[in-house]
């Protein structure tokens, strides 16, 4: 008991987010929260040595093309190459190396390779649409993909979600994950869209939408993009209940 009443003090030096930078759990407008979204407060569940010293992914688990989602099969992935790159940073600006960065994502045509994908996007066979890395010794992450295409979900009628790429990060042990997802600038669709705006502080829903990057983009074969992960404190990234939504 003692433990769990530790559990639930505030960490010395820990800032949380600002108030509206994460999504409730119950988002009106996005109806299948209003199912999961739990009716009982949370039980605080006091971390043991296991969920701190448990392995974690490393180097060597990683393959050569984990992070170039174009070279995962045979022929060419079909769609705009771009490049994602960006930095995750704890709450004081400071790196946060060895993070494993996963990422997955619909191909060109708004199509996910999943069984219960069965909209009438096109799929594409030299694409899955997974990919993952871990960050360097300043917190840099990059990935290689196509820009995902918009879908049709049934949330509500023409309900289309804006173009995205789901994030998911591990710090230094499997019970430390947060899961986001990142949108492209000027997109049309957000302002019928109930994810994005799940998150109620505009200024906060922004830090999902990555920059686009004329630096990062390379001549004559990719435009990119910038999208920094920061952990906590008041510039955080607005992040999700565990999982992501359906489809993910
Ligand atoms: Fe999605």
């Amino acid at each position: 008991m003692e433990d769990l009443v530790r559990a639930t003090e505030p960490v010395v030096g820990y800032v949380p987010a600002p108030e509206g930078t994460n999504p409730p759990l119950d988002s009106p407008g996005y109806r299948s929260t209003a199912l999961r979204a739990p009716h009982r407060p949370a039980l605080p569940v006091p971390t043991s040595l296991t969920e701190t010293t448990g392995p974690v992914f490393g180097l060597e688990r990683l393959g050569p093309n984990d992070h170039d989602l174009t070279r995962q099969h045979e022929g060419e992935a079909v769609g705009q190459r771009i490049i994602v790159a960006g930095r995750v940073l704890d709450g004081n600006g400071r790196a946060v190396p060895e993070a494993l960065v996963e990422i997955w994502q619909a191909n060109a045509s708004g199509r996910y390779r999943h069984d219960q994908d069965g909209w009438r996007g096109s799929l594409d066979p030299n694409f899955t649409g997974a990919g993952r890395v871990l960050t360097d010794a300043e917190g840099r992450y990059r990935f290689v993909s196509v820009k995902p295409g918009a879908y049709p979900w049934k949330n509500h009628h023409n309900a289309w979600r804006p173009a995205h790429i789901h994030f998911s990060l591990f710090g230094q042990a499997f019970a430390q994950r947060l899961v986001t997802q990142m949108y492209f600038p000027d997109d049309p669709l957000f302002s019928q869209d109930p994810i994005f705006n799940a998150v109620p502080d505009p200024v906060a829903r922004q830090r999902l939408v990555a920059d686009y990057d004329h630096d990062l983009t390379e001549a004559e074969w990719a435009l990119g993009f910038r999208f920094d992960l920061v952990l906590r404190g008041r510039a955080r990234t607005p992040f999700e209940d565990e999982g992501g939504h359906g489809l993910g």
